[in-house]
């Protein structure tokens, strides 16, 4: 049986930078994120006793190295899982915008979660498919859900993301602003482990990332988006300045990236509620009101040219279906 998954990516408002265990992928802090409508992946499996090994096409083209074998160790879990050996097709095509530089594995694997586990003739519940997807990258394990969700540190049972509200009813908004659309220098998966290996900060950060979870659920709970921005932006720039304080130091952000971040503080000023967040790239996106883009836009203008800038909305959660098409 084929079977295919849209999951949608997300940005964390708290972000997951590190990891208790390498293997298992379980965090050091709780992270809370946003799935967005805007990017997503469409992931097709089934499984073929005739294969002698996995089979990934990506956007159309045949994968081979890393990212093959990084498929392959995932459809492995799901292969114990449901108690199977076949080898299987995965074909995938990433919807985000190409400009976007945005390209994330979380989408990616949550999507890979939904449509393997479903083609393995496993019937996993979102709880289940949240830790399943986790095996593949961290920030995959939130993309099962729509909206706002929460993942939480523990062991390989324990350790899963669950919805905070699904359905997003008051109006935000994220604008990326695209500074560059490479692909990072240095991964996260690498970022976060330096960091945590050399930064003389890092167990700070850990206790401040996770005392920012009540008040950011809070946040979400009476739609505030200040509150909501001010937390965000504090914990990006936190994880940022931290990273710069690894041993050797390394840094995502370029002057474009702060000039953004500047715009953001001025139009605060103005009164207009907009608050950055980055992750490991220099890209900005900018937390805001629908309302507020035609002025976010113009304050921007002298930075970046209007195609540079993606607006995404609050997303849905994983959605699976049986044959080729959602
Ligand atoms: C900065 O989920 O890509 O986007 O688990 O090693 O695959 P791995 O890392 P990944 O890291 C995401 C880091 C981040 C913050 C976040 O999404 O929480």
């Amino acid at each position: 049986m084929h079977y295919t998954a849209r999951a949608h990516t997300n940005i964390a408002l708290l972000k997951y930078w590190g990891k208790v265990d390498e293997a298992l992928i379980t965090p050091t802090t709780t992270s809370i994120s946003l799935t967005l409508d805007e990017f997503y992946t469409d992931t097709t499996v089934w499984f073929d006793k005739s294969l002698q090994s996995d089979q990934l096409i990506l956007d159309g083209e045949t994968i081979s190295g890393s990212a093959a074998q990084k498929v392959s160790r995932f459809l492995d879990v799901v292969r114990e899982m449901a108690d199977i050996n076949d080898k299987a097709y995965v074909v995938s095509n990433n919807h985000v915008p190409t400009a976007a530089g945005l390209a994330s594995s979380a989408s990616a694997f949550a999507a890979l979660a939904g449509a393997a586990s479903k083609a393995a003739g496993l019937n996993l519940s979102v709880t289940e498919l949240s830790r399943l997807a986790r095996h593949g990258s961290g920030s995959a394990t939130r993309s099962i859900f729509g909206g706002f969700a929460k993942w939480v540190p523990g062991d390989d049972r324990t350790s899963f993301a669950t919805p905070i509200f699904e359905k997003v009813d008051w109006p935000i908004q994220l604008l990326t602003v695209v500074i560059n659309d490479q692909p990072k220098k240095i991964g996260s998966r690498l970022g976060m482990q330096h960091a945590k290996n050399t930064a003389p900060f890092y167990d700070m950060w850990v206790r401040l990332a996770n005392s920012q979870v009540n008040d950011m659920i809070l946040a979400i709970q009476q739609h505030d988006i200040v509150k909501l921005g001010e937390l965000a932006e504090a914990n990006a720039l936190q994880m940022h300045a931290m990273n710069t304080t690894s041993v050797p130091s390394f840094n995502y952000l370029t002057d474009k990236s702060w000039q953004v971040i500047m715009i953001a503080q001025e139009l605060r000023e103005q009164g207009i509620p907009v608050y950055a967040t980055m992750d490991a790239g220099p890209n900005v996106k900018l937390i805001s009101r629908p309302e507020d883009t035609f002025i976010i836009k113009k304050e921007l203008a002298n930075i970046v040219t209007s195609s540079q800038i993606i607006i995404a909305s609050p997303g849905p959660g994983i959605k699976v279906t049986s044959g080729d098409k959602i």
